[in-house]
């Protein structure tokens, strides 16, 4: 049931036939809805007919008999029931099959964006992300529950209609059908128009979500710089923008229905008229033309409603057009194949870790990393300095496997990381940040990223052994606290540690920490260091420091200047050369003992240097 759906042939299919491999499974339900519906509107569209014989066999011929009055009544109350019932069964049989599909639909597309290189989330904005998760899918459950039964439904009806209209008298029925090409030309003239108005509401609406979602997100850089009312400003912009595409819409959509209904009424007066007369001439029975009335007036119901579900349906088709854009997109990271693929025991794992002439950059034909040769012994520590913009993030980002590299391998234990399925390369690899992301819910389920095989009790230590333990001792609900999806009630420095439990829970093989203690003053920088230090110990390490005093214990540092490596060494060693990173340690002594010093005299009052080296 909730197997993807392989797109690998499918890529060229339109947004709706996309949405057809949806409807597959549910065939046999579509065709009882199909059933139900046909059944539905034949009791219905027999009901005027039995007035007809009433009219015309009954109440205007001699010597009527008063039981077939009775016999009619009952029947037409009859066909009232079961058009009820049949239109009752159809109704919530679509609704269940429209509502899982779309159930559907969300669960895979959730499942493909989660799925998506880091580059893909670079360049699309997050809001419009959300509103293809949200009001796209939306949409389309419109599409299922609601447009597509008033098609289906309407177009059956006017069939029906037609049928009807032309069994009781075919050249009345004629004279009607001369409006048909009259409302084709309209229909088909309006479209574009329609078209473009939905696609603009749409875009405008995609272009107020996104908006907001990406100022909330980012509020507090907005509030530190003073920006409120510029952005109000903008948003006061979109929102009016928005405002106007659907006043637009909403113009359009009224000028098309009254255009349908006048047409109706003018067919109507028509045939009062004409028929009038025939009725006058003996040429038609009264009843013919009580039964024509009311076919002409319901023939033109399911046109009016098939126009307003029109624009409908031009939503519902743009709309899975987007979805289906973000569907057909494949990951740049891709899983790899499976005669390559080499399956791997996460406890053999000894984190050797070799990069050979890697190539990288992030767009076209700009190189981040050139390049880059590096053998990492299994359980070595191997500090990452230089300057910002140096390519330090990049090299951890490439041995994540966020992005790929262009040329040239990175190997674990002698294994390409291509040749790693993701989930195995995310278990062997442990990321600190410098901005963990902490999602909605517990402290608890934070830790241990809410697989819940890990036992609390272990949570509890790793928390201890960080030392995010006091921290929490001091909340109400310990380690029961909600947290908001951005970690709200938690310090930055406290977010650090709780990341760095995370890594004492999963116990990766391969360590990988970016300026993770970047946020920490110096007292919790100092517990992060102890509780590092043993979880260093026999495990390969790479850490990007913010300060260089942190990592002059490091087995060997790499020292980058704009994607290269200029030196490698231990620090000792480096100092001895004299060169780039011997420039990068001085300055970086400057800075802490300005900074330092200032902390001291701050607290004692006095204006001793410390630093730690
Ligand atoms: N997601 C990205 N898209 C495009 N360019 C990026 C991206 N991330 C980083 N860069 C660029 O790559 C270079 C190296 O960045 P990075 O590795 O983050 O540096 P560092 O961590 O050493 O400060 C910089 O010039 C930066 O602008
Ligand atoms: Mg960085």
């Amino acid at each position: 049931m909730s197997k993807p759906i392989d797109r690998t042939h499918k890529e060229r299919r339109t947004g709706l036939r996309f949405m057809l491999t949806y409807v597959k499974p549910h065939r046999s339900t579509f065709m009882l809805i199909f059933i139900c519906t046909l059944l539905g509107i034949s009791a219905d569209l027999l009901q005027p007919y039995l007035v007809k014989i009433v009219i015309d066999d009954v109440l205007t011929k001699p010597g009527h008999d008063i039981r077939l009055l009775f016999v009619i009544g009952g029947s037409y109350i009859g066909l009232s029931v079961l058009s009820f019932v049949f239109t009752y069964v159809q109704d919530n049989l679509l609704q269940h099959v429209g509502q899982n599909i779309v159930v559907r639909i969300r669960k895979d597309l959730f499942r493909h964006i989660s799925n998506l290189s880091m580059s893909f989330f670079d360049r699309r904005p997050l809001g419009a992300l959300v509103t293809n998760v949200s009001s796209d899918t939306e949409t389309v459950n419109q599409f299922f529950t609601n447009i597509s039964l008033s098609l289906m439904r309407d177009g059956i009806t006017l069939l029906l209609i037609i049928a009807m209209m032309l069994k009781l008298d075919a050249v009345l029925a004629l004279y009607s059908m001369i409006l048909i090409p009259v409302i084709a030309g309209i229909a088909i003239g309006f479209r574009p128009m329609l078209r473009k108005t939905y696609e603009q509401t749409r875009l405008q609406l995609s272009r107020l979500i996104s908006f907001l979602a990406e100022n909330l997100a980012g509020m507090n850089i907005i509030q530190v710089f003073h920006q409120e009312k510029k952005q109000l400003d903008k948003y006061t912009k979109l929102n009016r923008l928005n405002l106007e595409v659907n006043f637009t819409k909403h113009r359009t959509t009224i000028y098309f229905n009254r255009t349908f209904e006048f047409l109706g009424n003018l067919a109507l007066a028509f045939l009062v008229w004409a028929g009038g007369m025939a009725v006058f001439n003996h040429s038609l029975e009264v009843g013919v033309l009580f039964a024509f009335i009311t076919y002409i007036r319901q023939f033109f119901q399911p046109i009016i409603q098939i126009t307003q579900q029109w624009d409908k349906l031009q939503s519902a088709t743009v709309s899975m057009d987007r979805l289906w854009q973000v569907f057909s997109i494949r990951p740049e990271v891709m899983d790899p194949r499976l005669e390559n693929r080499k399956d791997i025991v996460l406890s053999d794992i000894k984190g050797r870790v070799d990069f050979e002439n890697v190539c990288f950059g992030y767009t076209d034909g700009i190189d981040v990393i050139s390049n880059l040769n590096l053998q990492i012994k299994s359980g070595e520590i191997i500090g990452i300095v230089g300057e910002t913009g140096a390519g330090k993030s990049s090299i951890l980002n490439m041995l994540g496997r966020f992005y790929d590299i262009r040329s040239g391998s990175i190997r674990i234990d002698g294994i390409d990381i291509r040749d790693i399925p993701q989930a195995t390369l995310h278990r062997i690899i442990g990321f600190v940040q410098q901005d963990p992301h902490l999602y909605s819910g517990s402290i608890l389920e934070n830790v241990r990223l809410f697989n819940s095989a890990i036992p609390r009790e272990e949570v509890i230590q790793a928390c201890k052994f960080v030392g995010l333990d006091p921290f929490l001792q001091r909340l109400n609900q310990g380690y029961d606290t909600q947290l908001s999806e951005r970690g709200g009630g938690l310090s930055a420095g406290e977010r650090q540690l709780l990341s760095l439990a995370r890594i004492v829970v999963y116990q990766p093989k391969l360590l990988i920490l970016d300026e993770a203690t970047a946020h920490l003053d110096s007292h919790t920088e100092q517990m992060v260091q102890n509780a590092l230090q043993h979880l260093t110990t026999g495990r390969t390490t790479l850490v990007v420091a913010h300060r260089i005093s942190t990592i002059i214990d490091a087995d060997r540092i790499m020292v980058m200047k704009q994607g290269r490596i200029v030196e490698v060494g231990s620090h000792q060693e480096l100092l001895a050369r004299r060169g780039y990173y011997a420039m990068l340690y001085k300055q970086s002594l400057g800075k802490n003992e300005k900074k330092d010093s200032v902390a001291v005299s701050k607290e004692k009052g006095e204006g001793s240097v410390l630093v730690t080296c």
